[in-house]
């Protein structure tokens, strides 16, 4: 079936079954390979983008369910202005290890900030609690969370 998705401020078109994830039209279609795949089963959490802002499972979204929404991935998240400053603590922290999970952190964090630019310790924890780090980089994660929620605070 053809699709025309949003992604990234972009029109692409695809044409797949609609029960293809859209992990796989990212990754395997369109190659978008920043989005990782990682259990390919709603649990780890490497494979998030954003639907309409959103933190989603990529793996776990079939593309025949996306419609019109915006999609971003983490190629594009870099154009708001949430997604710069929270890229930018992750460099300034040296958040990744292995890196492989990071993208998908990259997209949790976003959207926490998006909709609660101010969270506690406690919102950071809960929001990420569905994004894994084999490496354990937690900590870092959290010190970049809460850099950028301070540099972004004025922002609202
Ligand atoms: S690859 Fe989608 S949650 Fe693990
Ligand atoms: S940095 Fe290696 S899995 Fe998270």
């Amino acid at each position: 079936m053809a699709y025309t998705l949003s992604i990234n401020g972009q029109a692409r078109q695809v044409d797949v079954p609609e029960d293809m994830p859209l992990l796989w039209v990212l990754r395997d279609e369109l190659d978008m390979v920043g989005t990782k795949f990682g259990c390919g089963a709603g649990l780890c959490g490497a494979c998030t983008v954003h639907l309409d802002g959103n933190a989603v499972r990529s793996c776990q979204t079939p593309v025949g369910a996306v419609g019109t929404a915006r999609i971003t991935t983490i190629e594009g998240i870099g154009q708001t202005a949430k997604g710069a400053a929270v890229q930018k603590a992750w460099i300034e922290v040296d958040a990744p290890q292995c890196g492989y999970c990071q993208a998908g952190q990259i997209m949790s964090a976003t959207a926490l900030l998006t909709s609660n630019p101010k969270p506690t310790r406690t919102q950071i924890t809960e929001a990420m609690s569905g994004n894994l780090c084999r490496c354990a980089s937690y900590h870092r994660i959290m010190e970049a969370i809460e850099l950028a929620a301070k540099e972004t605070a004025h922002a609202g």
